[in-house]
Order: C-alpha cells, then sequence, then structure tokens
C-alpha cells in the first residue's frame, strides 16, 4: 500500500502558497485526512545548505551553484523530511499536500541550463531523487502558470506588505524569466497539469484558480 502525493508548484509568487491554504482548508472542511508538506523547510537543520545559498554566501547570482549542486541541497531537505516525518504515514496509504517538492529543482535549477541541456537534466533530476534517494513520486503535480511581470509584481506586493527580505532567486528578474521556460519544458516533460493564472493581462481571481485547483484534485482524490 502506498499514500497519495500531490504538489502544488509555479515559480516564485505564482501564488502556491496562497492555493495551499485555501485547498487544505477545504480538504479539511470536507473532513478529509492529510498531511501537510512545505518545501523547503527554512526552520529545520536540513535546509542549512540553501540558506546559505539563497543567502548570497556561495555568490550573489544564482548561477554561482550549478544547477546539480543546488539540486542536492534541496533534495536532501526533502530527504531528511521523508525520514522523520511521513515516510511512515505516506507508506501507511496516507495523502500529502505539497507545497514546492522536486518540481521545485526542475523549474528553478533547469533554467540554469540552456534549453538543449534541460532533457538530461530533468533525467538525472527524477533518477536522483525518486531512484536514488527512494523518494515518492507525486501523483499529481498542479503547475501555475505565470509570466515573469506578473511574478514580480506579486513578489513586490509581498514584501512591501510584510517587510520580508528577497533572497537572490526573486530579486534576478533575468533568472525568473529562465525560470518560466525551464517550468514549461518540465510541464511538459514530466506530465504536469498546468493551470493558467494569467488572462488577457491579468492575474485570475484567487477563488477562479482555486476552483480550477479543487477540481483537479478532487479528480484523483475520488
Ligand atoms: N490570484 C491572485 N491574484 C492576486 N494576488 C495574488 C493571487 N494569488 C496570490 N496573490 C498574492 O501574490 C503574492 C504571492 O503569492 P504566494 O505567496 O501565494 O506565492 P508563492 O508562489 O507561494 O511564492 P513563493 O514562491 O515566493 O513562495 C501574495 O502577496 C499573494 O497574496
Ligand atoms: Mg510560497
Amino acid at each position: 500500500m502506498s499514500g497519495k502525493l500531490i504538489v502544488l508548484e509555479g515559480i516564485d509568487g505564482s501564488g502556491k502558497s496562497t492555493q495551499y491554504k485555501l485547498l487544505c482548508e477545504r480538504l479539511a472542511a470536507e473532513g478529509r485526512e492529510f498531511k501537510k508538506l512545505v518545501f523547503p523547510r527554512y526552520d529545520n537543520e536540513s535546509s542549512a545548505l540553501i540558506r546559505m545559498y539563497l543567502g548570497g554566501e556561495f555568490g550573489s547570482d544564482p548561477s554561482d551553484v550549478n544547477a546539480f549542486a543546488a539540486s542536492s541541497f534541496y533534495s536532501v531537505d526533502r530527504y531528511a523530511s521523508w525520514k522523520t516525518d511521513w515516510g511512515d504515514y505516506y507508506r501507511a496509504g496516507g495523502l500529502l499536500l505539497a507545497d514546492r517538492y522536486t518540481s521545485s529543482n526542475a523549474v528553478h535549477q533547469g533554467s540554469k541550463l540552456p534549453p538543449e541541456q534541460r532533457a538530461a537534466y530533468f533525467d538525472w533530476l527524477e533518477d536522483f531523487e525518486y531512484n536514488k534517494l527512494g523518494l515518492p513520486k507525486p501523483d499529481m503535480v498542479i503547475y501555475l502558470n505565470v509570466d515573469v511581470e506578473t511574478s514580480l509584481s506579486r513578489m513586490r506586493e509581498r514584501s512591501e506588505k510584510t517587510g520580508a527580505q528577497r533572497d537572490i532567486h526573486e530579486t534576478h528578474a533575468d533568472y525568473l524569466r529562465l525560470c518560466t521556460q525551464s517550468g514549461a519544458d518540465a510541464a511538459k516533460r514530466f506530465g504536469w497539469r498546468r493551470i493558467d493564472c494569467v488572462k488577457n493581462g491579468a492575474m485570475r481571481g484567487i477563488d477562479d484558480i482555486h476552483g480550477e485547483i479543487y477540481s483537479a484534485v478532487a479528480g484523483i482524490l475520488r
């Protein structure tokens, strides 16, 4: 018996955490049992290398750390969580909802490679996390597709609201632009369920996007 793993993915500021919260609330209100997973686990020891990387200790530009090295930082954080937090629950048939997963490496780190090298990187990533580390493959990855201008303005708005410091990914618009391309490639390669969150140049309403996500999820929970 194995569990079910559903992932929300998208570039920075695409609305993952907003949609994640709504989805969790709705499933909880329906009385469904599930466990929440939010990556990276910034408050955990296993994210030390991620914090060093995003804080610029290895270089202030994302490209200062190559795709494979940076991917490994995020992969081991997932591995630690799997071993200490949710492996048993998943093996017993539990439902897990994740805000980001392996797919974030595909989007972010894949962006550091020229398009013709992405397929080989995606193969490597899939083999590394699912075969070598033994993490479970998601049953569904929902990809929130936004353009880079939407992402930047959402993040700007958020940091004005919360005063949160932006990391080295969030301050590099060129990097984000490449993430949208890598994300599109990955969505095709891995068969992600893509949700177009921008319509006629404007972001769709939060509830409208939620409705589409909920239908996709309900479809595989039946
Ligand atoms: N559909 C929407 N319309 C307008 N604003 C939105 C929408 N969805 C999210 N936002 C706002 O955009 C900002 C970014 O959203 P959120 O934090 O959910 O994105 P995220 O994908 O989780 O970002 P990160 O990758 O940085 O974790 C927040 O201020 C949020 O309130
Ligand atoms: Mg988020």
